[in-house]
């Protein structure tokens, strides 16, 4: 598939549908995990190839915390088997790999790995994989406003430029386009303050069947969308 268009400099994907797809075939909820992060890698390989500037996939939110410990496990495991196993594939194609969320609530030798990964690709100079780790927006945005009651911050110098400054996203543009798959139409506590204009995607495709080739279509959709980020069309094509 050939895009012509407009590529988004950030897209954010809620990888979702990986226990339905194994469900489906009888298997163990843990292979659909499994096909998920192959599909995952496909996925981050395409959006470099792309010339994204950034993909932020949301992993592992808050509420997973309340599955099975076994599922927590593998789910843990997974993560570190692609860190240990991809870093240097990143480093070769310059990306940047970040995480947000909290990350202090992940067992220690994760911590490590993921530590390890950002140090060894903070001065690469490609696309900025961002993985949400323990991640949920409103609990992002909890923890934004502690820091600045905790800086004695006066009311009047908040601006949502600053108050974006002390997210975890600092620095990152907000997402032109997200992405969701399985079916469920909803943002699931993801990027909150952040997708205030990003433009929505979902596909009933479950996630371990989320090819390079689903990902071509969603940015094709995208590419058809008119974005008015609130104002009318022909004072946007005047700017
Ligand atoms: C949602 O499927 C998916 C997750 C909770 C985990 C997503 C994680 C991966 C694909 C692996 C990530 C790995 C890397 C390398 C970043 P679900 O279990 O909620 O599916 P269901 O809704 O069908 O039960």
């Amino acid at each position: 598939m050939l895009l012509t268009g407009r590529i988004p400099n950030h897209v954010g994907i809620i990888m979702d549908g990986n226990g339905r797809w194994a469900e489906l075939r009888g298997l163990p909820r843990i292979e659909g995990h499994r096909r998920g992060v192959e599909r995952t890698k496909e996925v981050i390989e395409c959006a470099a190839e792309l010339g994204l500037k950034s993909l932020t996939l949301y992993a592992f939110s808050t509420e997973n915390w309340q599955r099975p410990s076994a599922e927590v496990t593998t789910l843990m495991k997974l993560l570190e088997l692609y860190l240990k196993k991809e870093l240097s594939r990143l480093i070769q194609d310059g990306i940047v790999f970040k995480t947000i969320g909290e990350i202090w609530r992940l067992p220690e030798h994760i911590q490590g790995v993921i530590n390890e990964s950002e140090e060894k690709t903070s001065s690469n100079k490609g696309m900025v994989l961002v993985i949400a780790l323990s991640y949920s927006g409103r609990n992002e945005i909890v923890r934004a406003v502690k820091k600045i009651l905790h800086s004695g911050m006066v009311p009047d110098k908040l601006t949502e430029e600053v108050f974006s400054s002390y997210l975890d996203t600092v620095g990152l543009a907000s997402p032109d386009l997200i992405i969701r798959t399985s079916g469920e139409k909803r943002i699931s506590n993801f990027l909150l303050w952040q997708a205030a204009y990003a433009e929505l995607y979902f596909t009933e495709t479950l996630w371990p069947d989320f090819s390079r080739d689903e990902f071509l279509l969603a940015i094709q959709d995208y590419q058809q969308r008119e974005r008015r980020f609130g104002a009318i069309p022909a004072r946007l094509d005047a700017q």
